[in-house]
């Protein structure tokens, strides 16, 4: 269940990213800023998510060190980076750096996405940590 939250998460985010693209692509500058404060918070909802509770849940059991959670948390700051530049961009109305920028995010985020869905939940699964309080405390994240 772990998997199945996290997965339509990404979903989610994915879904507020749509949108934004489109006022992107009309420049329309005003509703795209309008659009990414929810989308950006969503991301880093997330990514805390992962960070703050699942992650560390897991190298309880998996130990730390250059693992796959740890090229996830590389990614994750690579990707808040493109996240701040796309912030920027909207801002200085650059309709064609906001637009590369998001293309770069979309196909980072794609790629990320599917190694978690595909390997580190089906772990996190497997591993005998609490699927239901891991759950809830996720749940409780703030940003
Ligand atoms: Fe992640
Ligand atoms: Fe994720």
């Amino acid at each position: 269940m772990i998997k199945e939250f996290m997965t339509q998460d990404h979903r989610e985010c994915d879904n507020l990213y749509a949108p934004l693209e489109e006022a992107l692509m009309q420049a329309d500058f005003e509703k795209a800023l309008e659009l990414f404060v929810p989308f950006r918070n969503a991301m880093l909802k997330h990514f805390a998510m992962e960070e703050e509770v699942l992650f560390p849940k897991m190298e309880e059991f998996m130990g730390g060190g250059e693992g796959p959670i740890y090229v996830m948390k590389m990614e994750h700051s690579q990707i808040k980076s493109i996240i701040n530049q796309l912030g920027e961009a909207i801002e200085a109305k650059n309709k064609d750096k906001a637009l590369g920028l998001g293309e770069t995010f979309m196909i980072m985020t794609q790629q990320h996405n599917m190694k978690e869905e595909q390997i580190l939940y089906t772990m996190a699964e497997q591993l005998p940590i609490e699927k239901e309080q891991t759950l809830e405390e996720m749940k409780k994240v703030e940003v």
